[in-house]
């Protein structure tokens, strides 16, 4: 048995002038499209404001996979769910009450993430899986694309798919995934593959989506 491998690029490094240009080159290939959102107080940088992202969502070929890294999380989650985003994912770190958040996002029509930084424990967490439809395991601190893949990481992946067992969980991995790197994470038991600069620096972003792919299938042994 497999699971379905998903190809969700990130347009952080994308054209921002021409988001939906940027998307749609992207979009026969991709599953979702993943959008960070950062605010300068959680991440040192800043990419979007609520009102600019709900004009993307909008726009986009795309389902939205929207990756919050934002210090209000709690109270802003639930709008992105409402904007139409596919899935919307929540940082650990950010959040004040999980699980209200969590059940929010689902109840206003999105799937629910939790996204886990490089440092933080997955033990504690483990308890909020039945209220997830993805987990994110970030191999890269959070804040810029182009960083390198942390392998020290893979143990985490690991522990999360065993913890995921038979449960409809998408295991995402976000930082550095590549043609070098995405074969480790999907051995690890990723299935849900995020990566911005390894395909828009690619002077064929929606070819590198598939060999993406096809790397991540042919190394999938779980
Ligand atoms: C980093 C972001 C990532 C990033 C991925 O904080 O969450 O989604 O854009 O970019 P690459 O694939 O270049 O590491
Ligand atoms: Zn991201």
């Amino acid at each position: 048995m497999s699971n379905q491998i998903r190809i969700t690029p990130s347009i952080l490094n994308a054209n921002f002038d021409d988001l939906g240009g940027e998307i749609e080159r992207i979009s026969a290939t991709s599953d979702l499209v993943h959008l960070d959102v950062m605010d300068n107080i959680f991440v040192p940088n800043f990419t979007f404001d609520f009102q600019r992202a709900s004009e993307i969502i909008a726009i986009s070929k795309l389902p939205v996979d929207a990756h919050l890294m934002v210090a209000d999380v709690d109270l802003i989650a639930p709008k992105y769910a409402e904007a139409g985003c596919a899935s919307v994912t929540i940082h650990a770190e950010a959040t004040t009450d999980i699980r209200m958040t969590l059940r929010a996002i689902r109840s206003n029509g999105a799937r629910a993430a939790l996204a886990l930084k490089p440092k933080t424990d997955i033990a504690p967490y483990l308890t909020f899986l039945d209220e997830v439809d993805m987990l994110l395991i970030m191999t890269v601190e959070p804040g810029f694309g182009g960083q390198k893949f942390m392998s020290d990481q893979i143990p985490k992946i690991t522990r999360a798919r065993a913890e995921i067992g038979s449960r409809d969980i998408w295991l995402q991995v976000d930082g550095g995934i590549s043609l070098e790197t995405i074969e480790s994470a999907a051995v690890a038991g990723a299935d849900t593959f995020v990566a911005g600069s390894a395909v828009f620096n690619s002077p064929d972003p929606s070819a590198m989506v598939s060999t993406l792919r096809e790397k991540a299938n042919a190394a999938q042994t779980f």
